[in-house]
């Protein structure tokens, strides 16, 4: 029997003016985008919550929606919730999930895809279950690049994924030919999603563990963190330390790179962007 797992979606309806803001408000609270159903005066859109982080998400949202209603007062934001079970969610988010190319040679697809790699092409499949990282975010795409462009130049025999998600960027650094990679996260959903995606793509030495950075995770010569500015910031001297080699660091806004600039012993050797978004490689 196949297990069901309970999600919350909240079904938003807003007024078109203010529809970006909360879009913004949910992208930043849960990462995990946005399902738009109806645009016009008033837009109707679905936000969606694994059922143990959705009292907090839900707490943090609605914060964040008073404080938007005090500074637009006629702007109209409502939000209806209901449970419902991963079987179906999959089946809803499959038709979402296109293959993207990355580059000239990388390649993310959904793992229900046919595909034959052309020669010395690298060809990812995920199944993204209920993890994040299936390359369509700029974070991700921002990350799988710089591994990419920093590979030849590196040769990196070691690497830490913290915030592994999907696997995608574990997946990548041992299709690239790293030997040594341990992946952590601290959703137990992402690290079974990964574990899977990396059969999945026939790459057996990884490492999978439920955890954060921490003094005995031992020495890296990369270390990729895709997390979140606020999340950073707590790691980021851990993180420094546990990498020989390069820091890789997404998932940040352009807007506050400066905030991890200002902390770091050292000025960032590169910064990409896409969007709204930076990749800092320190
Ligand atoms: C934005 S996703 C990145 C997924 C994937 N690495 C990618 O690049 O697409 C961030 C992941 O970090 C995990 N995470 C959040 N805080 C964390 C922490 N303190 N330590 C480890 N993982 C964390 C989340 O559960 C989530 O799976």
């Amino acid at each position: 029997m196949t297990e069901k797992r309970k999600w919350y979606r909240g079904k938003w309806k807003t007024s078109a003016e203010i529809a970006p803001l909360v879009m913004e408000i949910i992208n930043k609270v849960t990462r995990r985008g946005i399902e738009v159903k109806e645009e016009g005066n008033e837009v109707s859109f679905f936000s969606y919550h694994p059922a143990h982080l959705w009292e907090k998400e839900r707490a943090s949202l609605e914060v964040q929606v008073e404080l938007l209603l005090s500074l637009f007062p006629d702007a109209q934001i409502k939000c209806d919730w209901e449970e419902f079970y991963e079987e179906n969610w999959q089946e809803n988010w499959r038709q979402y999930f296109r293959p993207q190319r990355i580059s000239k040679r990388l390649i993310v697809l959904p793992a229900w895809e046919k595909y034959s790699p052309q020669k010395g092409e690298i060809a990812l499949f995920i199944e993204p279950a209920m993890a994040f990282g299936t390359g369509t975010h700029e974070t991700t795409r921002l990350c799988l690049k710089s591994m990419e462009a920093l590979y030849p130049l590196e040769t990196p025999q070691s690497m830490l994924d913290v915030g592994t998600g999907t696997g995608i960027l574990a997946i990548y650094a041992a299709k690239l030919g790293i030997r040594h990679i341990t992946a952590l996260d601290t959703d137990p959903l992402a690290i079974e999603a990964a574990s899977k995606n990396a059969a999945l793509n026939k790459v057996s030495h990884l490492r999978f563990v439920q955890d954060t950075v921490n003094p005995e995770v031992g020495q890296y010569d990369w270390v990729v963190a895709n997390l979140e500015t606020k999340i950073i910031l707590p790691l980021l001297n851990a993180l420094t330390q546990i990498a020989n080699k390069t820091l890789i660091l997404s998932g940040i806004l352009t807007g506050e790179i400066e905030k991890i600039s200002s902390v770091l012993d050292r000025p960032p050797r590169k910064c990409l962007t896409e969007g709204e978004w930076a990749c800092l490689i320190i």
